[in-house]
């Protein structure tokens, strides 16, 4: 141990390589893994929760982190796109087993950078993170595949794309082929706005240099699939479904999700079961077939439309807010699971809980417009006393030793129980004892199956 701890990583991170295979050799005996999450929302939060849950965990370090995960986990003041500096504090700081949260982080490639560096880490490689960081890839990924989805042209030539839409019928949905913080998809119901979209997205570069996918307007409930996956194979997770838009009756402009549950009675076996054969594992063995196994958590946005079940879209990493009710689901040890993913080891057998989640999010006056912050919050642990409730700080801070609002979202209160009405009380009770002047929340989250 004296020899580990004295080596110092080089400028190539080669001596803490070295480090990182003596700790592996030492790690054949029962030993306290250390694990960096990167991240710090609530989706990080519920993560560290399942980590903090694990027996073979010891340290948790989580970079940036926030104020509520800084009670289970030792925040690291480090941006989550950050790659270099995530790194080196990896090595020096014996991290043996890396977790990413974000996609900016894995569009980024912190998953290639770590592995070079002989680092465990679960996350998809840049290229694999294609699937989320390109909409045109992924289209053309399920029409090569035969992956159910909406008819789509992709354009990069703003008249072009104003003449395809003219012909098509309405509403269209317009989606620009990049990265855009959830704010790249436009559902525009005339001729007019359309055109706007088309100028914003090809013409003044909204969000930067890049193509549109015009698709096909589809209609049915949307779910949210997230599975673990290794190459082909592919281990399901419960379902869930979030709440995109920001006001009561799926009204007002879209969020990063103002609330979420599950399991999903709308959902039938059957169609669970479709959804895993026709649609996960023939797109993770179409990741490998194109040279780019994907490794990680994949996420299915999938829509039950009355031609079937589709795919709206992919992402490269957990959901958010959907992991906020999913992993309290989760019987297994998580480490267990990540662990098997990154060293592409055996899976062990991955238990859930026959239970019901449900969770609300209490966000600032004003999201997703301009909001105000540091709004003193009062009230949670009282929320917290039931067991049933868990609560995870989606944008929190500490000022002068008083827990206030931080961001957008706020925090996230989850109930559970033996069913969702049961989940639901139990949120909605703790949503009420929490006291903050400048919250406001969803009461109908779960209005499609209470
Ligand atoms: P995305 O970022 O691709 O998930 O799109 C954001 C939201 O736009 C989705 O959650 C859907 O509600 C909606 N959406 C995207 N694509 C379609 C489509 N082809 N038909 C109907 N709604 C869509
Ligand atoms: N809840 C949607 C997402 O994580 O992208």
């Amino acid at each position: 141990m004296e020899i580990i701890n004295r080596l110092q990583p080089g400028p190539d991170g080669r001596a803490a390589v070295f480090t990182h295979i003596i700790k592996g050799i030492e790690m054949e005996h029962p030993k306290e893994a250390t694990v960096l999450v990167v991240g710090g929302g609530g989706r990080c939060h519920a993560i560290v929760d399942a980590l903090s849950r694990s027996s073979q965990v010891g340290k948790i370090y989580c970079a940036p982190g926030n104020a509520g995960i800084a009670a289970q986990a030792e925040c690291v003041p480090l941006k989550d796109t950050q790659v270099m500096e995530l790194r080196d504090f990896a090595l020096q700081n014996a991290v043996d087993l890396t977790v990413v949260g974000p996609e900016v982080a894995l569009a980024a490639g912190i998953s290639d950078v770590f592995r070079e560096a002989g680092l465990r880490i679960f996350g998809p490689s840049k290229a694999a993170a294609t699937i989320e960081s390109s909409k045109d890839f992924a289209k053309r990924l399920m029409a090569k595949y035969g992956i159910p989805t909406a008819s789509y042209r992709t354009f990069d030539d703003y008249e072009e794309a104003l003449g395809y839409v003219r012909n098509g019928s309405f509403p269209v949905v317009l989606k620009y082929d990049g990265l855009a913080a959830g704010k790249g998809v436009v559902i525009p119901e005339t001729l007019e706005d359309a055109d706007t979209t088309l100028k914003d997205m090809l013409l003044d570069d909204r969000f930067g240099k890049g193509k549109v996918v015009v698709e096909e307007f589809l209609t049915g409930p949307e779910f949210s699939f997230m599975c673990f996956v290794d190459g082909e194979k592919v281990w399901p997770m419960a379902l869930s479904q979030d709440h995109k838009r920001a006001y009561e009756g799926d009204k007002g402009p879209n969020t990063g999700g103002m609330g979420a549950y599950s399991p999903l009675p709308f959902i039938t076996e059957e169609d669970r079961e479709y959804a895993l054969e026709h649609i996960m594992k023939p797109v993770a063995a179409a990741m490998v077939a194109e040279g780019c196994p994907f490794k990680g958590v994949l996420y299915g946005g999938l829509m039950k439309t009355p031609s079937g079940i589709k795919v709206i879209e992919f992402n490269c990493r957990f959901g958010d807010p959907e992991t906020e009710v999913v992993l309290p689901l989760l019987e297994s040890d998580i480490y267990d699971i990540f662990s098997a993913v990154a060293d592409d080891a055996p899976m062990p057998e991955i238990r859930w809980k026959n239970q019901a989640s449900m969770g609300f999010v209490m966000a600032s006056e004003g999201y997703p417009g301009p909001y105000g912050k540091g709004f003193p919050i009062e009230g949670l642990e009282d929320a917290l006393s039931d067991p049933a409730v868990r609560i995870y700080h989606m944008g929190t801070a500490v000022k002068d030793g008083q827990l206030v609002t931080s961001g957008g979202r706020v925090l996230m209160v989850i109930g559970s129980g033996d069913t969702l009405l049961q989940a639901h009380d139990k949120a909605l009770e703790a949503v009420g004892k929490i006291k903050c002047d400048n919250l406001f929340y969803r009461r109908d989250i779960g209005w499609r199956v209470l």
